[in-house]
């Protein structure tokens, strides 16, 4: 996701801000711009790409300003280009952003009627010109972004400075994280700690709705109505480890957090903002193009051509653990959205079974680490009967990457925690993709109706930052979670998947009895499982399984079980049946999966917490299993 950096002080801001940024760098990103107060006007100079672009422009560049802000875009509306790239500038009001604005299209339009003209295909430049707009009238920066924000709907974290206020900027944080640090006579706003560490150890973490003036080196902290509120500076003496934690006590709950930005960075390299329409390519690390990476030493590379796409007739999906259920998922997708017959296996049993792998097949394998010996071993076996072989992983040239014919990678960054998380949501994005552009290969959509499906993807990092909230609720219910006998999770359709994951999640970090099962089962067993003891997780999803999915809440209540309800939106009718009931933002059937895993995560990290556990390395497990 989007990077942001801001400054005021005594130091050279471009160095400042461009240091900022390159610790932001991991966060992924096509392209970056910075805007500094020079004389009496803000000099902007932006690049498409790498840092490196930048750098380069800047070289030469000199500001006598004591501000600037800087921002590393990662593209949502609009493709990486210069013109996309922050800051957005409207007669000297500039602006970064981070996050994505839902009711932009009609914002535009309604600046358009009033004669704003656009340069950019983003969503993020309506913000300069509402600013730009009230700066007319009142001339008062923090007035004119405390009247933008009413305006907007969405998730987006915001810096502004005009040329009218040059010792002014003003921050407001609501989705994407925002932090002040507060130094001798200087002040640093950052998306994370990292790039604020450097220059001072006080910080004020932003929460939602927060606005942030500073004047100089001075600083007030206001509400979103504008009443003034004090928040405590927090001393940060974290250790070099506990900065690459950023301050999260596991690397499991960074990871967590982490997950908006890891689909973001799974799916971009496939998806044309401008048509959004799918182009499957494939790609290695941190998003880089094909052209750019070197030569993957396998005998032959499927390039995932539409013609290999077209011939096949059958996918298998083989995986273990997290990566099986995320397989488990992507069956549902794939055979709803492409309508190609797909059958998803289990390492270990897939490898035993002499599976019959028909002419004109596909086998997929899901690996995290890459080096997971049953899926290794499943996808040597298929090989040797002349299948080819489409890998999705996290690690580069492991063994599985090595030895594949075609690679999707999951972007998601070193995944730390033993428990997988955000390598699970980017899989779950990556399959979906790979629906998309087999269904438009085999006539199944075309470039409209993919649109929808689309669509989901691109607003989903977003959606997730809403759904991650939920974090303080699970947190407080934990040590009441914990006292449960065990834990039923219940899902139908392409949330069974779910329940199984969010099951497993239980059991491994919290080393409690739990179970997934699919909801309509409930009859032909584990119903003889509930009574007031038994946590019953439901997965509601706002699709046409849901009034069959809430019957079998309902007969799960009516023996006494404790029900924590997952659905989407307001539901008064989930709510009043519920013990709990956490609400996923309404979305599209596919991306339903990712948002139901967030809360489920979170329920299992907090409970194994609360019980005081290993979250990272859990008893007896291995990030990697590389032996049978
Ligand atoms: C997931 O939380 C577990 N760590 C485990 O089930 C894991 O998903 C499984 O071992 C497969 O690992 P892989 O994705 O690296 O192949």
């Amino acid at each position: 996701m989007c990077g942001i950096v801001g400054y005021y002080g005594p130091k050279d801001p471009k160095s400042v801000i461009l240091e900022g940024l390159q610790t932001l760098e991991y966060r992924g990103y096509d392209s970056a711009g910075v805007a500094i107060l020079n004389g009496s006007e803000y000099k902007r100079i932006r690049a498409e790409g790498k840092l490196a672009a930048l750098a380069d422009k800047l070289a030469d560049e000199t500001f006598d300003g004591a501000i600037g802000i800087g921002h590393t875009r990662w593209a949502t509306h609009g493709p990486p280009s210069e013109r996309n790239a922050h800051p957005h500038c409207i007669e000297g009001v500039n602006i970064v952003h981070n996050g994505i604005i839902e009711n932009y299209a009609e914002l535009r339009e309604e600046l358009m009627s009033e004669g704003a003209t656009f340069s950019s295909d983003t969503d993020s430049e309506l913000v300069a010109h509402l600013i730009n707009k009230s700066m007319k009238s009142t001339g008062n920066l923090m007035e004119a972004v405390m009247k933008m924000m009413k305006r907007l709907e969405g998730a987006y974290s915001i810096l502004a400075v005009s040329a009218d206020a040059p010792e002014e900027m003003v921050a407001f944080k609501n989705g994407p994280p925002l932090i002040l640090g507060v130094g001798e006579k200087e002040l640093v706003v950052a998306s994370d700690i990292q790039a604020i560490m450097p220059h001072t150890n006080k910080v004020i973490f932003l929460e939602d709705d927060e606005v942030v003036y500073i004047r100089k080196d001075r600083y007030e902290l206001f509400n979103r109505s504008g009443g003034l509120i004090k928040k405590e500076v927090e001393v940060i003496d974290w250790s070099p480890e506990q900065v690459e934690k950023q301050g999260f006590k596991h690397y499991m709950l960074k990871e967590i957090f982490e997950q908006p930005r890891a689909v973001a960075q799974a799916i971009d390299p496939h998806i044309n903002l401008e048509t959004k329409s799918v182009a499957l390519t494939r790609v290695g690390f941190g998003g880089a193009r094909v052209e750019e990476l070197p030569k993957i030493d396998v005998q032959e590379d499927l390039q995932l051509t539409n013609e290999t796409l077209e011939g096949i007739e059958r996918i298998f999906i083989v995986a273990c653990g997290t990566s099986y259920y995320a397989g488990q998922v992507g069956e549902y997708l794939i055979e709803q959205i492409a309508r190609v017959p797909v059958e998803c296996d289990i390492g270990s049993e897939f490898r035993y079974r002499y599976p019959v792998i028909p002419e004109n097949s596909l086998v997929i394998t899901i690996s995290q680490s890459g080096e997971t010996a049953d899926t290794l071993a499943a996808l040597r076996l298929v090989k040797q009967q002349g299948a080819k072989v489409l890998s999705i992983c996290n690690v580069r040239r492991s063994s599985i990457d090595r030895e594949a014919d075609g690679h999707l990678y999951m972007n998601a960054g070193a995944e730390i925690g033993v428990a997988s998380t955000k390598a699970f949501v980017s899989t779950l994005s990556l399959l979906q993709i790979f629906a998309i552009q087999l269904a438009k290969v085999k006539g199944v959509l075309n470039q409209d109706t993919e649109k929808p499906f689309v669509e989901a993807l691109v607003s989903l990092p977003s959606q997730m930052e809403k759904v991650l909230v939920h974090d303080k609720f699970f947190e407080e219910a934990a040590s009441s979670l914990k006292t449960y006998r065990g834990f039923l999770y219940m899902g139908r359709g392409v949330s069974f998947p779910i329940a199984m994951e969010g099951a497993l999640k239980l059991k491994e970090l919290a080393y409690m009895h739990a179970e997934g099962y699919a909801a309509g089962e409930m009859k032909h067993g584990p119903l003889a499982l509930i009574d007031e003891s038994m946590a019953v997780v439901m997965l509601v999803a706002n699709d046409e399984l849901y009034d069959k999915t809430v019957s079998n809440l309902e007969e799960a209540k009516a023996r006494g079980g404790q029900i924590i309800s997952i659905g989407s939106g307001e539901n008064q009718k989930l709510q009043n049946l519920s013990l709990h009931y956490l609400s996923i933002p309404e979305a599209h059937w596919t991306v339903n999966p990712v948002l139901q895993v967030l809360p489920l995560q979170l329920l299992a990290y907090h409970v194994a917490s609360s019980l005081g556990h290993d979250v990272d390395q859990p008893r007896n497990l291995a990030k990697s299993v590389t032996v049978e």
